[in-house]
């Protein structure tokens, strides 16, 4: 596997062959990003994986400078799963200017759930995923489903700006106890790590039980008990929602009646962690 920092570097690199399939990461790689990998080498095109901690998407008083860097680790990992390119730029390489022409998601699917707990983090990603798109020019771009929102917001975005990219959601990898894999995962104290699946096992719950309800009242009681639940575990519980699939907006009673794609999404700190999940319904 080759590596490069530049986009100089990136651009001879990718020309000798037309179509790759890009996997975006921030590093601190872990088996779910491993399946990314997998999920894009089955496109059967080489695959570029960038490692960039994207300031942008961090807010003021979010763990951007704790986050953790481990370039060396990951790009052996990479090379193991079988990825051909590694773009690994620095700041000053992305960000050479200020950046100061943005991509702004539509609020409606931006400013709520983790838009309205992170305010500008979405236009923070998806200005970075558009520059690492007209960066690499891929055909193919594979995500995790654990992002749930930034994948919706990341294929609309390609939609609306017609970028001929295919984009592939890949289901969460969870380790054997329910936790959905994630770098943040690494914060959690001992104690904090064996308590985590419960954010996991109340979303199992609340998609169970939102299941029998016919009304969007029932949905919101239920949702408020499953977050009073997870409180009263020590929990602090940003929000735990039963949204429809197509758009994250609340299903109505007619979306209830017929069965709409929904899922149950949830954010909750434990301790000085902030963990996010989902599960389709
Ligand atoms: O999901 C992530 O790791 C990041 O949000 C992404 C897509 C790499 C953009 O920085």
């Amino acid at each position: 596997m080759q590596t490069v920092h530049t986009v100089s570097d990136l651009r001879v690199a990718l020309r000798p062959r037309p179509d790759w399939a890009l996997v975006p990461t921030m590093g601190n790689l872990h088996a779910g990003h491993l399946g990314l990998i997998a999920r894009a080498r089955k496109e059967n095109v080489p695959v570029v994986a960038s490692i960039f901690v994207n300031r942008l998407q961090f807010g003021p008083n979010e763990d951007f400078d704790r986050y953790p860097r481990t370039l060396q680790h990951d790009a052996e990992l990479l090379a193991e799963a079988g990825c051909d390119l590694l773009f690994a730029p620095d700041e000053a390489e992305m960000y050479p200017q200020p950046q100061t022409f943005r991509v702004l998601p539509d609020p409606a699917i931006a400013d709520m759930l983790d838009g309205a707990a992170r305010p500008g983090h979405f236009e923070g990603v998806a200005t970075v995923v558009m520059k690492l798109f007209q960066m690499t020019g891929p055909r193919h771009a594979v995500f995790g489903k654990k992002d749930y929102q930034q994948l919706l917001i990341i294929r609309r975005m390609v939609e609306q700006f017609a970028l001929p990219i295919d984009i592939i959601g890949l289901d969460t990898v969870r380790a054997d106890d329910g936790l959905a894999l994630s770098s943040r995962n690494g914060y959690l104290t001992p104690e904090e790590r064996a308590q985590a699946p419960q954010l996991q096992a109340a979303l199992r719950a609340l998609a169970e039980d939102a299941r029998l309800a016919t009304a969007p009242e029932q949905i919101r009681l239920l949702e408020q008990q499953t977050m009073a639940r997870l409180d009263q575990l020590g929990w602090v519980p940003d929000y735990l929602t039963l949204r429809r699939r197509s758009d994250l907006q609340t299903p109505t009673a007619l979306d209830l009646h017929q069965g709409a794609a929904c899922v149950v999404l949830g954010a909750a700190r434990l301790g000085r962690t902030r963990l996010i999940d989902n599960l389709e319904c």
